[in-house]
């Protein structure tokens, strides 16, 4: 029996008190496209890491040193004492490896760093260099690995088996499922901020645009905000048509490795998704669409034009508003539309 996901925002919540970096995302109101409104949740500077992703992969890093030291010493270690002195012997112990398309390793090196860990993050060809410096800046071992999102995963997998490391993949698939859970309760905490915002200002939106790579984002949003919200807008998941894995999943029924060539938008060009993710939106998302290259072209400038500065795969939600029509998505002058600009813009 595949495992539920059953996250619990409060636990992350409590965990963030001890973050001095830590604080609520804006969200922002920017021009129509239309009679409907815009809101934007604002993740380009998340924990001064440039995404939301640093929401995920140190909340798992601290999680799993705190449940180690449990099954090995049977005594609680509490959140502020990870960064004991005390402890640096036993933390420093420990690697963690990952492969990324940039952003998720960032953010397993900071939990490394932050508390006295190893990291080894493997990038395929396709990594910007910029994410290179970055992981360098904050003491990960970096492997160039594959030519693919996918590739780099593998050989992350078999790193860790031959080294003993501990594998913190963002993605998750069967017998996979306990760390990539931790990193998705991570994100539910972007789901508590907006709750808290819309509950005091009644903004709640109609339309929820949400970009995926394997899934991990959207999965965890749509569960908080299905289980939380007062008022549940449409979930409309959106993807680069290079890599629709979620999309073509849906059609199947399982999960499906999709082919295609390379996106401009490289943290969401993920060919196969993530399970937990598959599962979660099979069930509570509305819709799954994709979109161009020039269409995240066409969202990025969009956002330049009113002072933010994103990526293709920061604008891709805000990418399909733009297109609604084309995608048989109605929206009307009632209507909020909410998309989370969910990177920085790096070069
Ligand atoms: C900026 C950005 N947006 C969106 C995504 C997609 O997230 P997920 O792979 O969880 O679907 C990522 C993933 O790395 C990302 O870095």
């Amino acid at each position: 029996m595949e495992q539920k996901f059953s996250p619990s925002v409060d636990r992350p919540l409590t965990m963030l008190k001890y973050c001095p970096a830590y604080e609520t995302t804006p969200i922002l109101e920017i021009k129509s496209a239309g009679s409907f409104r815009i809101l934007v949740k604002d993740e380009t500077e998340r924990m001064g890491l440039g995404s939301f992703k640093a929401l995920g992969g140190i909340y798992a890093v601290a999680q799993f040193l705190i449940q180690k030291w449990f099954e090995e010493k049977q005594s609680r270690l509490s959140p502020e004492h990870l960064t004991d002195k005390s402890i640096e012997a036993w933390t420093s112990a420990v690697t963690f490896v990952c492969a990324s398309a940039g952003n998720h390793g960032i953010a397993v090196a900071k939990g490394a760093q932050l508390f006295s860990a190893k990291c080894r993050v493997h990038l395929s060809q396709s990594v910007p260099k910029d994410f290179e410096h970055q992981l360098v800046s904050l003491g990960a071992e970096i492997v160039k690995s594959g030519t693919t999102y996918e590739e780099s995963v593998e050989i992350a997998k078999q790193d860790a088996i031959k080294s003993s490391s501990v594998l913190l993949s963002d993605s998750s698939w069967p017998g996979y499922l306990h760390l990539p859970a931790l990193i998705m309760e991570g994100y539910t905490v972007m789901a508590e901020e907006m709750r808290a915002e819309f509950a005091k200002n009644g903004n709640w939106p109609t339309h929820v645009f949400l970009q995926a790579g394997v899934g991990g984002i959207a999965a965890a949003l749509t569960f908080e905000m299905r289980d939380k919200w007062a008022q549940q807008p449409k979930v409309i998941v959106v993807e680069p048509a290079a890599a629709p894995c979620l999309h073509a999943s849906i059609q199947q029924g399982k999960i499906t490795t999709v082919t295609g060539p390379v996106s401009v938008m490289g943290r969401l060009d993920c060919k196969r998704p993530s399970l937990i993710a598959f599962n979660v939106l099979k069930e509570l998302a509305d819709k799954f669409v994709v979109i161009s290259e020039d269409d995240a072209e066409q969202a990025k400038d969009y956002f330049r034009e009113q002072n933010l500065e994103t990526t293709t795969s920061g604008a891709a939600g805000l990418a399909a508003v733009l297109k609604h029509e084309e995608l048989d998505i109605t929206l009307s002058a009632s209507d909020k539309v909410l998309v989370i600009a969910t990177e920085g813009s790096f070069t």
